[in-house]
């Protein structure tokens, strides 16, 4: 990498194949973390385009919201390491930090945490989508619907370059997806939806629409509520993974946010990304017990078996998710006020997070365990239900989500997102040599 003495500009030098031709491509600083080629022209210059199945090197975008460095197991939104926002913020104090780039101070806090209570019910004609749903529907099926559906009931307010209606689409999403996420929850067991009540918090608020019935008074537990209040905020953001990747690329046709996150949703189903966590508990019921351990081990390590160990490993952490430090304390809190004894599932969790971090096949591949390992175990100590995990993924991340599409709708440099391929099918044949030539 040279570096231009007047300018202080870096750039790299490469050859061109074929050619004896040298260019030279830019490098734009990172304030931390790798820098970046920009090589923007580079097929103008030199007619090739690069080549990244997977975007194993490339930066999709410019950002200031979140840093990872996975190697040391950071993660940062806005420069606030992820463990001190967990233990000391609300989950709405994280969500004005992402999406405004600051922390609140009491006054904005409070009028922020009201703008989105104010903004927590949803049209009643939703509750006629819902009925439309089979029973039995997976959640996450009803919520890329339901959250979609959102733009049907705004569309008069849905220009996506007004930067206000961005502003107040941002507020319905995070203050509606709850309500929406405990209704599809409430759907499937045959109980009556529950209204937003405006006394609580963010994550006490869910926990009572999510287990409230009409027939009793429902008093949230505050240490289950502050368990729930670090899940969302461990879950906000996380620079651009394949859901919020999926919500930049389909916001970047001018796409409206509501059915921008439907997408995102619906990336965010996978069992690679947020279905994992629902994968790590059905793959711990299929343990069963503790002595079955080294077999699923063994299984995982088997290359002839497609079978991999849910909850561990991570595209960007090469080290213990910083997360997972923060889950497994929390669980630990859980397990002592719910006066839990015994667990089965989270003994055989802990006992095959010690085998795995002591096997040389997950060392030598870093193979950690990753936010999902812990979460669905506190999910489930919560009470919600294996089905609804990714839907508690999905409420948290929308707020990241917002962060992610206003920042890319504010940036003078957006364009359509337009990928190019590397094609390497048919060259020119005639219909004429084919049963449908004439
Ligand atoms: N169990 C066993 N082996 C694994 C696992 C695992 N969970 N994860 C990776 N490996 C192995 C691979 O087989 C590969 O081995 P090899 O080098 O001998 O071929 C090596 O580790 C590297 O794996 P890749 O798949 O290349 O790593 P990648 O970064 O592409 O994958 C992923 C990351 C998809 C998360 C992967 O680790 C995985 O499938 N984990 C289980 C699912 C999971 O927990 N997902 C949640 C991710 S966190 C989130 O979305 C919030």
């Amino acid at each position: 990498m040279a570096k231009d003495n007047v300018s202080n500009r870096a750039s790299v030098r490469i050859s061109v194949p074929f050619t004896n031709q040298e260019i030279e491509l830019p490098v734009i600083q990172a304030s931390e973390g790798p820098s970046v080629i920009d090589i923007g022209e580079l097929y103008a210059k030199t007619g090739l385009f690069t080549y990244d199945p997977g975007f194993m090197s490339t930066a999709s975008c410019r950002s200031t919201i979140t840093y990872i460095d996975g190697d040391n197991g950071i993660l940062r939104h806005r420069g606030y390491d992820i463990t001190d926002l967990a233990t000391s913020a609300n989950f709405t104090d994280v969500a004005y930090l992402l999406l405004y780039g600051e922390l609140p101070n009491k006054s904005e806090a409070e009028k922020f945490a009201t703008e989105i209570k104010q903004h927590s019910m949803v049209h009643e004609q939703l509750h006629f989508l819902y009925r439309g749903f089979p029973r039995h529907s997976h959640p996450m099926a009803v919520m890329v619907g339901a959250v979609a559906s959102l733009s049907a009931f705004y569309h008069d307010y849905l220009d996506v370059r007004d930067r206000t209606q961005r502003e107040i689409s941002a507020i319905r999403l995070i203050a509606k997806i709850p309500t929406l996420a405990a209704m599809a929850y409430k759907y499937s067991i045959g109980q009556p939806f529950v209204y937003p009540d405006n006394n609580l918090s963010y994550s006490e608020d869910f926990l009572h629409m999510m287990f409230a019935v009409p027939a009793e008074k429902y008093k949230v537990n505050p240490v289950m509520a502050d368990a729930l209040n670090k899940l969302f905020i461990l879950h906000a953001d996380h620079e651009q993974n394949a859901s919020t990747s999926t919500v930049r690329l389909s916001g970047s046709s001018g796409a409206n946010p509501f059915a921008v996150i439907g997408a995102g949703i619906a990336s965010l189903w996978g069992p690679a990304h947020g279905g994992a966590n629902e994968a790590v508990i059905k793959m711990l019921e299929e343990i069963g017990h503790a002595s079955r351990i080294q077999i699923y081990v063994n299984k995982a390590k088997d290359k002839g078996d497609p079978f991999r160990l849910m909850g561990f490993g991570h595209r960007v952490y090469k080290n213990y998710d910083p997360r997972a430090t923060v889950l497994k304390a929390s669980c630990y809190e859980l397990v002592k006020e719910l006066g839990i004894k015994d667990d089965h599932l989270l003994d055989i969790a802990l006992k095959l997070e010690e085998i795995a971090l002591n096997d040389p096949y997950f060392i030598e591949r870093k193979l950690y365990p990753n936010v999902d390992f812990y979460s669905g175990i506190i999910y489930r100590m919560l009470g919600i239900p294996t089905q609804m995990f990714t839907v508690m993924f999905a409420v948290a991340r929308a707020t990241g989500w917002m962060a992610q599409w206003k920042e890319m709708m504010d940036d003078p440099e957006q364009k359509i997102g337009r990928p190019r391929q590397l094609y390497v099918g048919q060259t020119k044949r005639e219909l004429r040599d084919t049963p449908f030539g004439k």
